[in-house]
């Protein structure tokens, strides 16, 4: 029987394990490092590994058969190369072809060379020409770390004093390291975000449901941005026309813009979009699943998860076509109190069990002590409820999540009210 590695510990790898532990082809599941959640998922076992080179030789050692990547920062290190140069199978980007997540610059320069629609922009290595080209644009404006920053590289300046100090900070005080040694500087966009998770093998993308997440803390859009607050899914408010629109203005291009470049991209591209009066923009592609759409995404997929996989190795991804249930999925992230600023640890969780009989209960931040499960992180836990339609879905998750106990748990009110 088939064995899989999952890399990384949040929410998202939690419902990716519990998607495949549903595959009678497969009999173990690593994850590496997992957390409270994964480890008591029947098949699994949380391996304490980070490095590409533990990595590489614990799938080795076991026979693992397939490794999933979850998070973007290994991809753009480049384990998929050191696994297949192992003959090891991984489904990701390899090195180069995760720079269109990895280099803010690449992507960009990538999407105008092969009209892929997004907002007009300008890159910068230089601090000294970048203040001097602040003085000329329209604000508000994005600025951009290019490298990976954990999420918290964009910036939207008001005006030219904000945007310079943004400039210093990233450029000079060097505050995310080298990731800020190059910025981009974008066209301000207005209109609703969608998440497209997409699978690719280099010649097809094929598209999973649409999602929506809710980036801020506080509920309608206040408040700082974080790792992502909920989602839901399918999107609930993009019409047939955007999604066409996404379909020949963003998927077409990327996919001639990827067999031009030869990119060889084999993995999930996460297409981060902003509908506009416009037309559908591209803000940024992500080459993996995202977190916490992938709760709301899988919570629907009927298909095997390994079916589009394997597609994708092979190069047959144009044989797949993915099944749907025909209904509405609801994620709702419980934060620590103070996430995304500081926040306390160790803080012991109850009523977990009771919340699961109504939905799913991921772990994104969470570790076992002794018979109790303790916070570990910003972002805790994930509660994924199903319903015919989205006030079914939410009034479900939303029960679910009042049952669950821990002291300064974070949520909010209003994932999915549209
Ligand atoms: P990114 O990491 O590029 O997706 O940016 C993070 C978030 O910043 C996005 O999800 C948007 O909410 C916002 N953002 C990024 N680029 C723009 C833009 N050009 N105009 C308006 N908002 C943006
Ligand atoms: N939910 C956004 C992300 O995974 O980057």
């Amino acid at each position: 029987m088939l064995k899989v590695l999952i890399i990384g510990s949040g929410g998202r790898e939690h419902a990716l394990a519990w998607k495949l532990g549903q595959d009678k082809r497969i009999g173990k599941i690593y994850v590496a490092p997992g957390n409270a959640g994964t480890e008591q998922l029947e098949k699994a076992e949380n391996v304490n590994l980070t490095t590409v080179a533990e990595l590489v030789k614990f799938a080795k050692d076991k026979e693992v058969g397939m490794t999933l990547v979850g998070s973007e920062a290994l991809l753009v290190e480049g384990i998929v190369d050191a696994f297949r140069a192992e003959r090891l199978n991984i489904f990701g980007p390899n090195k180069n072809a995760a720079r269109l997540e990895g280099s803010k610059k690449f992507a960009k320069e990538f999407m105008q060379k092969y009209g892929v629609r997004t907002a007009a922009f300008a890159s910068f290595d230089d601090a000294e020409k970048a203040l001097e080209y602040l003085k000329t644009c329209p604000y508000p404006t994005v600025i951009k770390a290019s490298g990976l920053a954990a999420g918290k590289g964009v910036v939207i300046c008001q005006n030219q004093t904000d945007a310079e100090k943004t400039v210093q900070a990233m450029m000079k005080e060097k505050i995310f390291g080298e990731a800020g040694a190059e910025i981009v500087i974008e066209e301000f966009l207005t209109g609703f975000e969608v998440s497209v998770l997409t699978f690719c093998d280099g010649k097809t993308i094929l598209p999973m449901k649409t999602a929506k997440d809710h980036k801020t803390i506080g509920e309608y859009n206040t408040g700082p941005n974080t790792g992502g607050m909920g989602s839901i899914c399918p999107h609930p408010t993009m019409t047939d026309e955007q999604y066409q629109d996404f379909l020949d203005n963003i998927s077409a291009p990327t996919l001639r813009g990827i067999q031009a470049e030869n990119l060889q991209f084999t993995g999930v591209i996460f297409f981060g979009l902003m509908v506009s009066e416009r037309g559908v923009y591209l803000l940024e592609y992500n080459a993996r699943f995202g977190d916490p759409e992938t709760q709301s995404v899988l919570a629907l997929l009927e298909t095997p998860l390994l079916t589009p996989i394997y597609a994708c190795l092979d190069g047959k991804l144009d044989t797949v076509k993915l099944e749907w249930k025909d209904e509405v999925a609801v994620c709702l992230v419980a934060a620590s109190a103070g996430y995304p600023g500081k926040f306390q640890k160790g803080i012991p969780i109850y009523k977990i069990e009771q919340a699961s009989f109504f939905s799913q209960v991921f772990i994104a931040g969470a570790q076992r002590q002794d018979d109790e499960i303790h916070t570990s992180g910003g972002r805790v836990l994930n509660v994924v409820a199903t319903g015919k339609d989205l006030a079914a879905a939410r009034k479900t998750a939303y029960h679910a999540i009042d049952l669950i106990e821990f002291e300064g748990k974070t949520f909010r009110r209003d994932i999915g009210e549209v």
